[in-house]
């Protein structure tokens, strides 16, 4: 039977060499470690991976109750046993909270200790198990009952470009791709994907929500705007007010339906940390953050930057430049300060993207040789969205119909 392994964190050397040798004679438990103060703790469970560390409360650096808290988040297959002197109630009420999974206070035995550390270790196996378990199941009926992406624009900094690039990629996903897509926008009090499409609203978001306490696919499909690309829209509430009728759980039902409908669901959000931001970044499978080459704009972005890797979604990062000129911060500075390579860079071109949104029509359809329209549509492939094949035209659009439609 492989030996239960054992780190022992204590700032004081005589009490780490008494807790060795209380356990020098139990065959099953090995001590594997011994760390001087918090932040080693930390770094040696990372490093060991013990199954149960004994942690004292007062160190130097990072106290027990820190230290704690980090390994719970950061290596949760270790089981942490506070070890405390009498009178230390409130601050073992705070490591219980940090994630400790039992206490021991001294003086103790080598029996209390052993059984102690045999105890709490199979009790934390076993539910490193069951977590696991629990995990895969969710993970496979996700896989299984969810099929469409997520893709969300999003920077703090208003008037980056959020609402002109999520209109013409999710118009492009719809006419080039071929992808069923759906426009969500989730800038409730002030969204303008419907006046940059030139769509006639009739219900929104706000209406769709005050309709019943669970919806379906079909009564969502009654407030989906069709656009002329193929796509469909549903629009943000038509005034202010009406956004806080919004929660986060219609947003939750709302996506979890949509995912099943459609390929892609393309959000444009409004420029907040809000409750109803935070639901989206959740669910989102890829985050475009949108930056310009201002330095306030790249202060907004390095912050989203470190808040969503904070909440471990690192990994759905994506940074895309808009308004790109010869002007402004270089690109290398950019990506040095973001610590990342740019995924996009779409040039700045007022003349198109103006021209588009006075008229309505967004400039992959209207104006699709420039060069705005070449690097939005490249965005497709870079972000994986739809293979090389899939972007080209299967059945062009009748040229009569495109002159009619799209005459400048
Ligand atoms: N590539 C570009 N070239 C030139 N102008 C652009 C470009 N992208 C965006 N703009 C201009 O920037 C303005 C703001 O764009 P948009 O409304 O898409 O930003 P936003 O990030 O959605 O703003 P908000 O946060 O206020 O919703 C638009 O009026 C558009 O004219
Ligand atoms: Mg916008």
């Amino acid at each position: 039977m492989t030996p239960i392994r054992v780190l022992i964190a204590d700032d004081i050397t005589n009490t780490r060499d008494d807790i060795k040798r209380l356990l020098y004679f139990e065959d099953d438990i090995e001590v594997v470690g011994e760390a001087s103060d918090g932040n080693e703790a930390v770094t040696l469970a990372g490093e060991l991976k013990p199954d149960v560390i004994l942690m004292d409360i007062n160190m130097p650096q990072l106290d027990g109750i820190g230290a704690t808290e980090q390994i719970t988040m950061e290596t949760p297959e270790c089981a942490i046993i506070i070890v405390s002197i009498q009178g230390e109630s409130e601050y073992l009420r705070k490591a219980m909270t940090a994630g400790a999974r039992e206490y021991l206070v001294k003086p103790f035995s080598a029996s209390e200790l052993a059984d102690t550390i045999r105890r709490v270790n199979e009790l934390h196996k076993k539910r490193n198990i069951h977590l696991l378990n629990t995990k895969q199941q969710e993970t496979s009926s996700q896989v299984r009952s969810q099929r469409g992406k997520i893709i969300t624009f999003f920077c703090t900094k208003g008037g980056v470009g959020k609402t002109m690039l999520a209109t013409n990629m999710a118009v492009s996903l719809a006419q080039d791709a071929r992808k069923k897509v759906v426009l969500l926008d989730l800038d409730l009090t002030a969204g303008d994907a419907a006046v940059m499409l030139n769509i006639s609203v009739k219900g929104t978001i706000a209406d769709l929500v005050q309709e019943d306490d669970s919806f379906d696919f079909s009564l969502i499909d009654t407030y989906l705007v069709p656009h002329l690309s193929g796509m469909r829209i549903l629009p943000a509430p038509s005034s202010p007010e009406q956004a806080e009728l919004v929660h986060p759980q219609h947003i939750q039902q709302i996506l979890n339906i949509l995912k099943s409908n459609f390929d892609y669901i393309i959000i444009d959000t409004a420029p907040i940390y809000s409750d109803i931001n935070l639901e989206v970044l959740e669910a989102s499978d890829q985050v475009l953050l949108v930056l310009n080459q201002d330095l306030t704009t790249l202060k907004h972005v390095k912050t989203a930057q470190e808040i969503l890797s904070t909440l471990n979604y690192s990994a759905k990062i994506r940074v895309i430049l808009n308004q790109h000129s010869q002007e402004g911060i270089k690109i290398k500075d950019l990506e040095k300060t973001l610590n990342t390579t740019l995924t996009a860079i779409i040039p700045e071109d007022q003349k198109t993207v103006r021209n588009s949104i006075n008229k309505g029509l967004p400039f992959v359809m209207s104006q699709s040789s420039t060069k705005v329209s070449a690097r939005v549509k490249e965005l497709i492939g870079l972000l994986n969205l739809a293979k090389p094949a899939d972007l080209k035209e299967k059945n062009p659009p009748q040229k009569s119909i495109v002159s009619r439609i799209f005459s400048f």
